[in-house]
């Protein structure tokens, strides 16, 4: 069958010049001559690759992207820009579409350009039905039906054929790790390995040579030579997990591998070449990070070639039913039991509840929902852990100071789960919340003595001074 394309042009002799040639070259071409008329042809058909001129007499091209790729979500849209384009304009036709014509139109540079779209869609089609396709256990690798998720899995589709390195952002437990594994799973690469590396998880003096190797003698325990993480994935992906939590030393490394596909193992004064597609992931908001500086941005816009942003939970809720039948049949067979149900009231609660760690709280929820269960049905007492914890920022005077701790720390995680804070902050807070009423305990038993308080809390004085006015304790 022969590809179809749609050409959307309010140049009447361009449209016939465009169709001609396509339908010599043997593909099926529609012509629109307006945005309107485009959205019709889109809404009835789907194509594989849709031209799309800038200016169209009754709508911007730019503005037509989001709503064709609604409708068409795998068709590649070429923009086709005029001489008078602005160059901003030229930048988010290239972020949002696979690719742009300039005119005066090549006709050879054009039908170069749509046969590589229409494999680049055929491909798409391919590694989006393999992301959704059923695995082991009958059920899909990635689930939810949402128009979020649907976008996810349509850039899935495209990083997954390209080369490019990605990033991906989202709350913890939004399924980063996931995407990552799908998108090496479905490219070139998957007969390679697919190596993580959780760069929050690794000691700073030890993330150099974890990553890029080290050779014997480079520091006191390197008794032999060491392949590093780059080096294991050769050929493969790589995925950096966390990246922003790595020192700001080691980032001005990375930087040099993405810009010269070369590591230099510690210790060592030679480069070796490496073939590996870096994947990198961040729970945090890296800008916030590159204004306070403990990010560079030249390595930010190294990694954020291909964005993916995942939506948390909580604004996806129409997908929260297929994911608790995702997971209660995935663990009645881990646990080789029956399936099990769950009554309507439990799964509206599900619904309901905001899910501050996102799909792994919700994995996690039916798990523990099915160890506590002993009947047929999930009811909303298995889930007690999640519907009676306290709400953050309900302390009350009536808590014993137990629960209010309990509550102020819960709070905090929660805070951070949700993004709004990073990691520093949340130890800070963490801290704060143990080191406040601690102060005020060896004040009140030194009678307001500060030099003797510090020596107990074995703080100096000036330390003791600023941390009281920083928790406003006289
Ligand atoms: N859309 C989804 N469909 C099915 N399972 C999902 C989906 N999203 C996430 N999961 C599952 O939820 C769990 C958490 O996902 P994952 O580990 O990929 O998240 P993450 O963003 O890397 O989290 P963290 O920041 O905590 O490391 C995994 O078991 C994953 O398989
Ligand atoms: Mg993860």
């Amino acid at each position: 069958m022969s590809n179809s394309v749609l050409i959307a042009d309010d140049d009447h002799s361009l449209r016939l010049v465009l169709s001609a040639a396509l339908d010599k070259a043997g593909y099926h071409t529609v012509k629109a001559r307006s945005g309107k008329e485009a959205i019709d042809f889109v809404q009835k058909d789907e194509f594989d690759v849709i031209l799309l001129d800038i200016f169209l007499g009754d709508a911007d091209g730019l503005e037509l992207i989001e709503p064709i790729q609604k409708l068409n979500p795998t068709a590649a849209i070429i923009i086709i820009t005029g001489h008078g384009t602005t160059q901003t304009a030229i930048d988010a036709a290239k972020q949002r579409a696979y690719s742009y014509l300039t005119k005066p139109i090549d006709l050879k540079h054009l039908l170069d350009l749509v046969s590589r779209a229409a494999s680049a869609t055929s491909q798409t089609r391919n590694v989006k039905a393999a992301i959704t396709s059923i695995d082991a256990d009958g059920k899909g690798k990635m689930v939810g039906q949402s128009a979020a998720m649907q976008a996810v899995y349509q850039i899935i589709g495209r990083a997954a054929v390209s080369d490019e390195t990605v990033l991906i952002m989202g709350e913890s437990g939004t399924g980063k790790e996931l995407v990552a594994e799908l998108i090496h799973q479905n490219s070139p690469r998957s007969d390679n390995p697919f190596v993580v590396v959780d760069c929050s998880a690794i000691p700073p003096s030890l993330i150099e040579s974890t990553l890029f190797g080290h050779v014997k003698g480079a520091f006191t325990d390197a008794h032999t030579d060491r392949k590093g993480k780059f080096e294991q994935a050769d050929s493969g992906t790589i995925f950096l997990d966390e990246v922003g939590e790595l020192p700001i030393d080691v980032q001005m490394k990375l930087l040099r591998v993405l810009q010269e596909r070369k590591i230099e193992p510690v210790g060592s004064n030679e480069t070796r070449p490496v073939n590996v597609r870096i994947i990198a992931a961040t729970n945090r908001k890296l800008d916030t990070a590159i204004s306070q500086k403990t990010f560079r941005d030249d390595l930010y816009y190294r990694l954020n070639v291909v964005p993916i942003s995942l939506p948390p939970l909580r604004e996806r809720k129409e997908d929260i039913p297929e994911l608790i039948d995702l997971f209660t049949s995935r663990f009645a067979q881990e646990y080789q039991l029956p399936k099990i149900g769950i009554s309507a009231e439990t799964i509206k609660k599900l619904i309901e509840y905001e899910w501050p760690g996102n799909v792994r709280e919700l994995e996690n929820a039916i798990k523990r929902a099915l160890v506590m269960c002993s009947g047929q049905m999930l009811l909303t007492e298995h889930f007690s852990q999640i519907f009676d914890k306290p709400i953050s920022g309900s302390t009350t005077d009536n808590q014993n100071p137990n629960q209010q701790i309990h509550a102020l720390l819960q709070g905090e995680v929660e805070r951070y789960l949700e993004s709004d804070v990073d990691a520093g902050q949340l130890y800070a807070a963490i801290r704060s919340i143990f080191e406040k009423p601690l102060f005020k305990i060896v004040l009140e038993h030194t009678g307001g003595n500060r030099s003797k308080a510090s020596e107990i809390l074995g703080i100096n004085r000036n330390t003791l001074h600023t941390k009281l006015n920083e928790y406003d304790i006289k």
